[in-house]
């Protein structure tokens, strides 16, 4: 059994989401996703959600690449996550290229590219900017 692991806030699941997801699973046999909570999005990586931690998780168990959703509580818990789910493989967007080879001690670390041309941050502001845009 290959356990993988990754993390994120995963806000309006998008295409791109999907593809990492995808990949991830790929990887192995088990794949953990260690999301985000409200209070660390908001208090260390400067973000509001869209959709709660308890949205964000019902919409990820539902889908086939995911097995598990645990919370991210912080940037530290990484290597006790790794041990406590026996975890063999690390994985991330290439948009954090680098900053975890530290757990190279621990599992393998992989980055995926990300997808290109959609996050959640641009399709939030596609909707603004439709609003700004139309009548309603
Ligand atoms: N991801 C990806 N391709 C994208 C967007 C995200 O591969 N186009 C990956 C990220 O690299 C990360 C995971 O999906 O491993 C979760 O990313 P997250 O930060 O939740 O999504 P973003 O769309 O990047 O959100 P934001 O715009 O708020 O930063």
């Amino acid at each position: 059994m290959v356990r993988v692991i990754t993390y994120g806030t995963y806000d309006l699941l998008h295409y791109g989401h999907i593809n990492l997801l995808k990949r991830a699973k790929a990887l192995g046999d088990y794949l953990i996703v260690a999301l985000s909570t409200d209070e660390f999005n908001k208090n260390m990586k400067n973000k509001v959600c869209v959709q709660n931690f308890q949205e964000r998780k019902t919409i990820l168990e539902s889908l086939r690449y995911v097995d598990l959703v645990i919370p991210e509580n912080n940037w530290e818990q990484k290597i006790s996550d790794i041990q406590l789910y026996h975890v063999d493989i690390f994985c991330m967007g290439s948009d954090w290229n680098n900053k975890f080879d530290f757990l190279k001690d621990y599992c393998k670390v992989i980055y995926f590219p990300r997808t290109d041309g959609i996050s959640t941050t641009q399709r939030k502001g596609e909707v603004i900017q439709m609003f700004k845009t139309s009548n309603v």
